[in-house]
Formats: C-alpha cells, structure tokens, sequence
C-alpha cells in the first residue's frame, strides 16, 4: 500500500502541513509506505494546453512535474492538503493538478465511456483549512479535488475541512483536529 501526501500550502509548517503530517504518520503506522511532494519547492508550469498529452497521456514538459507522474501513478491513496486561497486551491498544488491533464488524457485513452463509470486506481483525500467561517469555503476546493482525483482514476473520498484557522500555529490549539487527521490516515489505508 503506497499513500502519497501532496503538500500545497506555501508556508512551510503551517496548519495544512501539519494536518497531512500526522495523516501520513496514521498511515505508516499501519504500515503503508509513504512518499511526499511539496508544492512549494517544485520548479515547474501549469498546464501549457500545447495538447502534447492529448494521444499518449504523456506530457511533453520537461520540468520538475515529471518526478511526480511516476507517483501519481502508483500511489494506492493520495491525501491532497491546502489551505484555501480565495475559495479555492493553492495556486502552487493548482498547477499541479492542472498538469495532471495527462493523466485525464491517458485515462480517457485507456478506458471506455462504461469503463470510466468506475474508479480502479485508488481514493483520495483532502484536508484544507481556511481562516473565515463561511458556509461555502470549501465548495470550490472539493470540486476541483473531486476532478482532479477523477483524472487520476481514483475516487474522492472527502476528507478534513477546518474554518478559522488563520495563524501558522493555530492549528496546535486543535488537538483533536489533529487527531482525527491521524485517524483518517489510518482508517484510508486499512480498507
Ligand atoms: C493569498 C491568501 C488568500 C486567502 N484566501 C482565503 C479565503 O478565501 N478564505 C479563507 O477563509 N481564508 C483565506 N486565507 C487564509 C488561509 O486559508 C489561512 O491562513 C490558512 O490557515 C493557511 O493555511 P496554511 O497554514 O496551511 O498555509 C487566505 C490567505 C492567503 C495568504
């Protein structure tokens, strides 16, 4: 069992970071293999929409992104964390899941229509905090994980959501929090 952490938070040791920290921990801890990727120190474009991917699923920029198609592809369970930035996703994880178009190409190459009614490559996860409270903050970020983990073949599963959570070390004052993180992890990995 191979569990992939995608950090997409800017700031080092913020409130995301730590949340998927102790995700990753819950899933070692039942033995899954772990691997990371850190958003913020990938030297890499968004999507060039230059259709290079669009008849081998491959993509043809050669750039930091290319080390993680590899664990895209074999990661069993992907936990994807982010704080929220104007209602949505990082820019730093967005052109990361934007670049995953080769994915969405080599899976409509590979599967048919019926084919594609189903998910065979895994689940994914995400955690994401923001500093408001408002009813919709994480609406745009669960759709755009949703389609992102469709890309992938995997299923989205849902995950972690806290509001107001503003300081890098607020979310220390949310012990349970970091709890339930280590418990989604864990329970992620075992089926
Ligand atoms: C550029 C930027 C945009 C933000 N946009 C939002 C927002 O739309 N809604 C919100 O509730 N918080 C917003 N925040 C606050 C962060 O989501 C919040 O500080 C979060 O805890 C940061 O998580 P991190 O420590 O994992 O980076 C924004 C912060 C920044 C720097």
């Amino acid at each position: 069992m191979i569990a992939l952490g995608i950090y997409g938070s800017p700031r080092k040791n913020g409130n995301s970071d730590q949340l998927l920290d102790r995700a990753l921990e819950g899933a070692a801890s039942e033995g899954a293999e772990i691997f990371k990727v850190y958003a913020r120190d990938l030297k890499m474009d968004g999507c060039h929409e230059c259709g290079g991917c669009d008849k081998t699923g491959i993509c043809i920029v050669k750039d930091d992104m290319q080390n993680v198609y590899p664990l895209l592809e074999k990661a069993d369970v992907i936990f994807l964390a982010s704080p929220i930035f104007f209602y949505n996703l990082s820019a730093q994880v967005k052109a990361l899941i934007d670049r995953s178009q080769a994915m969405w190409s080599k899976r409509m190459l590979e599967k048919s229509a019926e084919e594609r009614k189903s998910y065979d490559s895994g689940k994914g996860y995400l955690i994401a905090v923001g500093a408001t409270r408002g009813q919709n903050l994480f609406d745009g970020a669960q759709l755009t994980a949703r389609y992102f983990f469709d890309a992938l073949d995997m299923s989205y599963e849902g995950g972690i959501f806290l509001r107001r959570m503003e300081k890098k070390t607020a979310i220390q004052e949310n012990p349970e929090t970091l709890e339930e993180a280590f418990d989604l992890g864990k329970k992620a990995v075992s089926g």
